[in-house]
């Protein structure tokens, strides 16, 4: 088992790839502390994990909440002993537009996208450090590798999340704590529909009804070399080889796991 004896969170995972990350890292010998506001699909998560044989416990917690952000680290710790990975896979897609940009809308994608992640960190590099070494993987995008004309903002934070891995790879090197991003480009899961039903550019542009967005959704697999949009257990995958002693030499990286979209 590629992740024996490891303790470590995975956030945002009721849904999507963090759901995905949680199951298969439990499968590969970690404690998995499963974290989410959706208090019901972590609690239902960590029942699976545990009634296939791993080692999971549910933290329901809103991490726009500076306290619960750094508390996620501290309950792992009172639960497991120690903490030698978090994937910070939190994120939100922001606002759409620039002229005429919901500055709430803005907040949120700073808070889900950097703000939670840095509290987080925080809280976790003394327990790494004390235990000589450990693994942060952070969720960023296609769209924080290259830039996106839907989705400027989220572009924005996206790179952000990246300087911010690339730095502290450099900073915490020393302390053989290893940093590392997943880029995911279209992954089949809920906020796919988000970013595929906006418009290019225009900000006066009518929004798509349920059924538009469904067969945009389908037409947009084209654009990727591979042909088909990612599922979760890919991106999944990608986060637990940067986890696993497997990437024992791999620090500052911002992984493409995008089908292709990026070459
Ligand atoms: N799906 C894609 O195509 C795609 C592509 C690139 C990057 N990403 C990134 O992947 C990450 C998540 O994407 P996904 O597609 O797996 O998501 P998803 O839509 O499947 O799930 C998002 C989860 O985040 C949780 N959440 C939302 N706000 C929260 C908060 N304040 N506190 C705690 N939990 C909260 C939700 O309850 C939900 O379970 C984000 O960082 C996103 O930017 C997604």
């Amino acid at each position: 088992m590629r992740l024996s004896g490891k303790v470590g969170i995975v956030t945002a995972a009721a849904s999507g790839m963090g759901r995905a990350g949680s199951e298969i890292f439990a499968r590969e010998g970690a404690s998995v502390a499963v974290v989410d506001r959706d208090e019901q699909g972590v609690n239902q998560v960590v029942e699976e994990i545990n009634q296939a044989g791993g080692n999971a416990f549910a933290i329901g917690a809103d991490l726009r909440d500076d306290k619960a952000a750094a508390e996620i680290v501290e309950r792992t710790v009172s639960e497991f002993g120690r903490l030698d990975f978090v994937w910070n896979h939190l994120g939100h897609p922001g606002p759409a537009a620039v002229e005429g940009v919901d500055m709430a809308e803005y907040d949120l994608a700073i808070d889900l996208n950097l703000r939670s992640q840095l509290v987080t960190t925080e809280a976790a590099i003394p327990y790494m450090r004390d235990a000589g070494g450990g693994s942060l993987v952070y969720t960023a995008s296609t769209a924080g590798i290259s830039g996106s004309p839907q989705s400027p903002v989220y572009s924005m934070v996206k790179h952000g999340i990246v300087g911010f891995v690339r730095s502290l790879s450099r900073r915490l090197g020393p302390d053989n704590i290893r940093v590392n991003a997943v880029c995911p480009g279209p992954i089949d899961t809920p906020m796919l529909r988000v970013f595929v039903s906006r418009p290019d550019s225009s900000p006066d542009a009518p929004s798509r009804t349920a059924e538009e967005v469904e067969e945009m959704v389908a037409g947009r697999a084209g654009v990727v070399p591979l042909k088909r949009f990612g599922q979760p257990d890919e991106v999944a995958k990608a986060a637990m080889f940067l986890i696993s002693d497997d990437a024992s030499f791999i620090t500052g990286a911002a992984l493409p796991v995008d089908g292709g979209i990026t070459a």
